[in-house]
């Protein structure tokens, strides 16, 4: 790997889907990337893929729930590199959308993974990410959080309208505010990004997008200049999207 620009990301759920993607295009674009997942197998063949497709590519084992994981996340990142600079809280679940009911145990699921995990993994990463002269985290968010669309868009969302993945994604839309303003101080630029409707296993054939389209939200905001970073808002593309 000849081009590396110094800078370390870390992608949460990145054995497959869009995280996976992201972690190849940032990997590509000269970032050292740190792929985590919690199945060791398939992160050892995506940072296989990675790096023979000339990424500088690494894995940690990550089940985002688990504090004990976050914990040895940062250890390993300290350990190996001494600092982050970019943390995007990619990993997520959608165990709702499987034609039953939805209940408070599988909302209970989606907002630990969705919502508390992404929250306790960058309070624990924030250490590392003030080592940055340009840290950056990008929450992956959804419209389906948007309370906008909820409003004016119900008939073509509807079906996808499950308590706990929308509201697990309008509280990653407020964590993200929350985190902009709060981390602002230590240097730490925080934005959400929408990635689309995405061909993976979360969002089905159906999907009108490929990964490669979808995870350029995440790409953008990663390499925007500092200047026009969206602070704190929920962006798709390079638009803004309505809370
Ligand atoms: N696809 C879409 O249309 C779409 C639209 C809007 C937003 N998003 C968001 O984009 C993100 C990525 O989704 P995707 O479509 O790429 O889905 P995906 O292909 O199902 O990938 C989800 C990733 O999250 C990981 N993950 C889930 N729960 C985890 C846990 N408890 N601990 C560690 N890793 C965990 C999965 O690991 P395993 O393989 O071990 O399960 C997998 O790597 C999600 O946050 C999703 O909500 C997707």
């Amino acid at each position: 790997m000849e081009n590396k620009n110094g800078k370390v990301a870390l992608i949460t759920g990145a054995n497959k889907g869009i995280g996976k993607e992201i972690a190849r295009q940032l990997g590509l674009l000269g970032f050292t990337v740190v792929l985590t997942t919690r199945n060791q197998n398939e992160g050892a063949k995506a940072v296989e893929e990675l790096v023979a497709a000339g990424c500088d590519a690494y894995m940690v084992a990550l089940e985002v729930t688990s504090a004990s994981d976050i914990a040895n996340l940062a250890k390993y990142l300290e350990e190996k590199f001494g600092k982050l600079d970019i943390l995007v809280n990619n990993a997520g679940i959608a165990i709702e959308w499987d034609g039953q009911p939805t209940n408070p145990d599988k909302v209970r699921r989606t907002l630990e993974t969705n919502l508390i995990a992404p929250y306790a993994i960058t309070e624990a990463l924030v250490p590392l990410l003030s080592l940055s002269d340009d840290a950056r985290v990008i929450n992956q968010s959804s419209q389906l959080g948007s309370i906008d669309a909820a409003e004016k868009m119900w008939q073509y969302i509807s079906g996808f309208m499950t308590v706990g993945y929308a509201t697990s994604k309008a509280g990653l839309n407020m964590l993200t505010q929350i985190q902009s303003k709060t981390l602002e101080v230590k240097g730490i630029a925080v934005a959400a990004a929408h990635p689309g409707w995405v061909k993976t296993d979360l969002g089905t054939d159906a999907a009108p997008m490929e990964v490669e389209e979808g995870a350029s939200t995440v790409v953008s905001l990663v390499t925007i200049a500092r200047e026009q970073f969206p602070h704190g808002q929920l962006v798709h593309k390079g638009e803004r999207i309505p809370w």
